[in-house]
């Protein structure tokens, strides 16, 4: 996400709602989301969250520049299993996804810059239907860089990037044609139940009847493998955890004392879930200037949860995809079982 031989994206802030075009590339954006409305909508439910008991944080605060590249050096962690898991299955089926859908716009929920967005947009375009692709993120600074590489590297094809919040904007999805829409990474299971459900729900919403939903979870196993891939022992994930005190001491005028606190990993079984922390090693009082003075107050041993990390079954992930309305059509896993692909579309063809 901060490659250097990228061409140059435009700066000029696009107007709310209104696409436009830039230059000779086919390049459209089309900024939903108000960037400081955004900023207040994060920092409103981070005070939320730190209001909380015990306090947690959304996960947004990870992903600085810095984060991004800690993110990216994660998922090339040997113990970090779901990246490559993922991205065998897509290897071996993307020509599937191609055939079966018949694809026109691929629409990916992320900025879609990755290796496994490529083995789909390869496959679309080998397929010759594929015309369009329409990556979709919160910050427009990512989008218009993603956008800007794919365009260049792929004449032909047509970028339409929609910069929104995927719990509002998914209606700007241009669902004209076939479109399958893209939620890889089992980003998913940052979002609990109650979430997910809404977020499914404005999914099957934002379907037609001929498009589809090509969903990435990652599946239960032992807890023996997936500590590990959230403890790393380079320490990478630790880094990486810490790091959102840092954004937030810049971002909320907050005053972490950084080495105070320590990464931690649980799994919760009942939930299903892991759970990253970040732990107080001495009593703590900080303060958030930019959240109406909030003062958090934790005592030695007191955590923060930064992140949830779902782990699901076949099952429930079928079940969850129903009670939304949409009924999968074809489901693949890796050779070792560790991560599901399923590709799905809506239940009632009207
Ligand atoms: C990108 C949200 C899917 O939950 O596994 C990796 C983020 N956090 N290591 C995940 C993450 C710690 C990742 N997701």
């Amino acid at each position: 996400m901060t490659g250097t031989d990228l061409p140059a994206a435009t700066t000029e802030p696009a107007m709310l709602g209104v696409e436009d075009r830039n230059g000779p590339s086919p390049i459209t954006v089309d900024v939903q989301l108000d960037q400081s409305a955004w900023s207040t909508h994060l920092a409103d439910q981070t005070e939320e969250g730190l209001r909380d008991d015990p306090p947690w944080i959304p996960p947004v605060w990870f992903y600085d520049e810095p984060g991004s590249e800690m993110f990216d050096e994660i998922t090339r962690l040997p113990e970090y299993y779901p990246t490559e898991a993922e991205r065998s299955i897509l290897a071996e089926h993307a020509h599937d996804i191609a055939s079966i859908t018949g694809v026109e716009t691929l629409a990916e929920l992320g900025s879609g810059t990755s290796d496994k967005t490529a083995l789909l947009l390869d496959a679309g375009q080998q397929s010759g239907t594929l015309n369009c692709f329409s990556p979709f993120d919160c910050s427009e600074e990512v989008l218009r860089r993603a956008a800007a590489q794919i365009a260049g590297a792929r004449p032909g094809l047509d970028v339409h990037a929609v910069v929104g919040d995927f719990h509002e904007h998914l209606h700007a999805i241009p669902t004209d044609g076939v479109c399958v829409i893209a939620f890889l990474g089992s980003t998913i299971g940052n979002l609990d139940e109650t979430q997910r459900k809404e977020f499914l729900a404005n999914i099957a919403d934002t379907l037609d009847d001929d498009d589809w939903f090509l969903l990435g979870t990652d599946l239960a196993k032992s807890e023996s493998v997936l500590l590990p891939a959230y403890d790393d022992r380079a320490g990478v994930t630790a880094r990486f955890n810490l790091n959102a005190l840092s954004v937030m001491n810049t971002e909320l005028l907050a005053d972490f004392e950084v080495g105070e606190f320590r990464h931690r990993a649980v799994w919760d079984a009942e939930a299903s879930r892991v759970e990253m922390q970040l732990v107080a090693n001495s009593a703590q009082r900080v303060r958030f200037d930019a959240l109406n003075g909030l003062e958090l107050v934790l005592g030695a041993g007191d955590h923060i949860r930064t992140e949830i990390s779902t782990k699901f079954t076949r099952e429930q992930v079928e079940s969850e995809l129903a009670e939304a309305g949409m009924e999968v059509q074809r489901a693949w896993t890796d050779s070792g079982d560790r991560f599901l692909v399923t590709l799905s579309r809506l239940t009632r063809q009207n």
